[in-house]
């Protein structure tokens, strides 16, 4: 079975998936080592990553994948992971994001777009919001949803549209 683990920078995917105790690709990784990368984003300041490429050069069977592109190529099971946008922020500044950086993450994190293009491109899609919890908690909820207990975990459920309205 091939696990994706997605979610808007800084919500914790490396951070989470090495505490999952088996092998996990980093795609960030897997991208550069294998060429699957088209030039650079000035603006983004971060390598334009080409998914047709990854498609074609994964072709492991069981694995567990983390990137915060991993809900675009073909996965049995994507899990979000997800933060409020006022957590998302310290995080992102503890990174020293620009300021136009962190609000992007945060507006993209609050409307939940990682969700809605994993909804796009595959079908089981579960979400853990991770802003409260340790990272035990979200360790059994990732083995829960991997074993098939994951009804709680639908896609869906998350919603930080509030948070927007305080930020005005
Ligand atoms: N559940 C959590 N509780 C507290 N801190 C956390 C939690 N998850 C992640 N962090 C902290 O948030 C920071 C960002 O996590 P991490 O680097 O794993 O994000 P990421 O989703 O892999 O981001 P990227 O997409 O940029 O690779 C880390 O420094 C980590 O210490
Ligand atoms: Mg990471």
């Amino acid at each position: 079975m091939r696990i994706c683990i997605s979610g808007t920078p800084g919500t914790g995917k490396t951070f989470i998936s090495k505490k999952l105790g088996q092998n996990v690709i980093n795609l960030n990784e897997f991208s550069k080592l294998n060429g699957c990368t088209k030039g650079y984003d000035k603006k983004r300041k971060s390598r334009i990553v080409d998914i047709e490429c990854l498609k074609n050069k994964l072709n492991m069977g069981d694995v567990i994948i983390e990137g915060h592109y991993s809900h675009l190529i073909p996965c049995d099971l994507v899990i979000v992971l997800r933060t409020s946008p006022k957590v998302l922020r310290q995080r992102l500044k503890e990174r020293n994001y620009d300021d136009k950086k962190i609000f992007e993450n945060m507006e993209a994190e609050a409307l939940g777009l990682i969700t809605q293009e994993a909804l796009e491109y595959n079908k089981n899609v579960y979400e853990i919001d991770t802003t409260n919890s340790s990272i035990d908690e979200i360790v059994k909820k990732i083995k829960d949803i991997i074993d098939g207990r994951g009804n709680d975990y639908l896609a869906g459920k998350i919603d930080y549209m509030e948070e927007i309205l305080e930020w005005y």
